[in-house]
């Protein structure tokens, strides 16, 4: 019998619809006898909340980026997620290092050599169970977040950036099919939802 997942990603293009979905997901861990510790990156630590803010607001080159964001996962890694799967709960995190190859690996052309270098020492081994993967065209997705709100320096890139993030998030998966659940998220959020309960029952939830 396959173990149930405890380290659970979710991950997509900016207006794929993850947060829209986040509390039921948590909900359902908890209803399945989890005790969920939600949190998100960049962030989950006052210190990565603070460079949170510097990668979405100060203009800085791609690896200096890419050492950002993974200087923050370290500290969320060590300071909130292992301790956290060592009392026996269940990480639910708003995105992770598939992020990192997505955004600055794809979207920003940061050598992939690197990202794995820097997810090594930032992550020790450390990867998610399961990533549930809200995949979206990026076009839809870039209607979807002109109807939202003010952009951040992600948000506000065109086109073909997100064409380049769902290309590396496309990779990651493509490397390591069993962690993802792919998410059709251009269908109605009823639809979503439901092949997002499905995922986590499939997986033991
Ligand atoms: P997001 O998770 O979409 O939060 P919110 O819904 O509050 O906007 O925003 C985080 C942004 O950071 C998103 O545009 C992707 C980006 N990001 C990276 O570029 N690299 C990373 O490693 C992570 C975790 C996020």
């Amino acid at each position: 019998m396959s173990v149930r997942p405890l380290f659970i990603t979710i991950e997509g293009i900016d207006g794929a619809g993850k947060s829209t979905h986040l509390a039921a997901i948590q909900a359902q861990l908890t209803q399945a006898g989890a005790r969920v510790c939600a949190t998100r990156e960049p962030g989950g630590t006052p210190l990565a909340e603070s460079l949170r803010e510097q990668v979405l607001r100060s203009a800085m080159d791609p690896l200096t980026e890419a050492l950002l964001v993974f200087a923050a996962r370290r500290d969320h890694v060590l300071n909130v997620i292992r301790p956290a799967l060592a009392c026996g709960e269940v990480v639910l995190s708003d995105r992770f290092a598939d992020a990192s190859f997505a955004y600055q690996g794809g979207g920003r052309g940061v050598a992939w050599r690197q990202l794995e270098v820097l997810e090594d020492w930032a992550c020790e081994g450390l990867r998610p169970g399961l990533t549930l993967w809200f995949d979206l065209d990026p076009a839809e997705a870039a209607r979807r977040r002109a109807r939202a709100r003010e952009a951040d320096r992600f948000e506000a890139e065109d086109l073909a950036f997100f064409e380049r993030v769902r290309g590396g998030y496309a990779r990651r998966q493509a490397a390591d099919p069993g962690r993802f659940a792919v998410i059709d998220a251009g269908l109605s959020v009823d639809e979503v939802a439901a092949q997002v309960r499905q995922a986590l029952v499939d997986r033991g939830w």
